[in-house]
């Protein structure tokens, strides 16, 4: 077959693997997806209804979107995040993770080095392996709940250092990167002047007393940031495929021209939707952040149950956590990810698909039914107190 080295590096996600083994089995207690279950809120498919009805979805937008849905969106970036966006810094995108990927394009020459501080979500290390870049991972501080490194970063840092991509909070380990170590992050950007990339995809799914922080609101980072954010986790638009990216008025000509050849323009149904997810009610907001709260303390209780079995950091945002795996199979996530899923049909994620660091972890998603929740581990206890009596 004829296919490409840059495609050829790129590895199986144990993600997509996980769910394929698992269509295998019946009656699965899955907790591999960071995806919402819950649909979006009906005034949103209205709102798209009502926007066919009228025929004003069947042609091409501008590449960059709807003009009206970007004045929208630099509205919530200038009232949420503090960002002092205008309409022509910001880019309509196939959800988050086509902006990421159009932003790498952009940003990423072939050989540049890119850091990710790990364990990171596993497809940013495939988007820099697609861009013929090469990934370089700064571990995180585990013990202190998967805190930035800033010394790790530090030294990381090449002559052929390009960018650092991280995303808060964090895929896979529900981390929140604090304001204080994203300024510090701010100022190593600037003093090497590396672009910063963001997927704050998550961004209003934070816990106790953790504050999202988009590094784009320091006012000296305007040329070194693109921030990249989504529908689909903030009003469970998954299948919309509908995010956004902000960046510098000079570098969005420059990403447009590497989203234009993979998507066109966005779907324009979708970018009705959108608008009308930003224009009306938050409620819904506030109803799946309360949700997913209440999932993460049920699990993290189920957890304390399996304390010679896994360990874990409380997750202080997403709906994802990645509890350590104490025994001694664990050395090998996807080995024990497969016998968990075969033995006590319980789904999860290998936590090797995020970087070398990932390896002995899994990771688990609490963006569930908390009934699933619950089949899952009533099924871990039994299974490990037969494994270990
Ligand atoms: C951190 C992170 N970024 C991006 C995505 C994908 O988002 P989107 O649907 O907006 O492309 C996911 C999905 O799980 C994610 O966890």
């Amino acid at each position: 077959m004829n296919y490409s080295k840059r495609v050829a590096n790129i590895p199986k996600s144990a993600i997509h693997e996980m769910t394929r083994l698992s269509k295998q089995i019946e009656d699965v207690a899955f907790l591999s997806w960071a995806k919402p279950t819950s649909g979006a809120p009906d005034h949103i498919g209205k709102a798209a209804i009502e926007a066919i009805k009228k025929g004003l979805v069947d042609g091409y937008a501008d590449g960059l979107g709807l003009l009206e849905l970007r004045q929208e969106i630099a509205r919530k970036l200038r009232r949420d995040n503090h960002i002092n966006a205008n309409p022509a810094q910001i880019m309509v995108t196939v959800g988050a993770i086509e902006g990421i990927a159009a932003a790498v394009m952009a940003t990423i020459d072939p050989g540049d080095e890119v850091i990710l501080p790990s364990p990171t979500y596993s497809t940013h290390i495939n988007q820099v392996l697609l861009a013929s870049g090469k990934p370089v991972f700064a571990p995180t501080i585990e013990e202190q709940g998967f805190m930035l490194d800033i010394e790790a970063i530090r030294k990381a840092i090449t002559p052929r250092s390009k960018a650092i991509l991280y995303c808060s909070p964090s895929n896979p380990t529900g981390t929140v990167f604090r304001e204080q170590q994203l300024r510090q992050l701010a100022e190593i950007a600037l003093e090497h002047n590396l672009m910063v990339i963001t997927d704050e995809a998550y961004e209003y799914f934070v816990f106790d007393d953790h504050k999202h922080f988009s590094i784009a609101s320091i006012p000296e980072m305007k040329k070194n940031v693109v921030s990249c954010f989504t529908f689909t986790k903030t009003y469970a638009m998954t299948g919309w495929r509908i995010g956004y990216l902000h960046a510098d008025e000079e570098l969005i000509p420059q990403i447009n021209k590497a989203h234009i050849p993979f998507a066109i323009c966005v779907s324009v149904v979708s970018q009705y939707a959108a608008l009308a997810a930003l224009k009306e009610s938050q409620d819904c907001v506030a109803g799946f952040r309360q949700k997913y709260l209440s999932a993460r303390n049920l699990m993290c209780q189920r957890l304390d149950h399996l304390n010679l079995i896994f360990e874990y950091q409380k997750p202080g945002g997403s709906y994802l956590m990645f509890p350590k795996i104490l025994v001694a199979e664990g050395k090998n996530s996807k080995t024990f990810c497969e016998k968990l899923l075969r033995e006590a049909k319980v789904s999860t994620t290998p936590g090797v698909d995020f970087g070398p660091t990932g390896e002995g972890h899994l990771r688990l998603s609490f963006c569930v039914p908390e009934e699933m929740i619950n089949k899952a581990f009533d099924r871990m206890e039994v299974y490990f107190k037969n494994e270990s009596g």
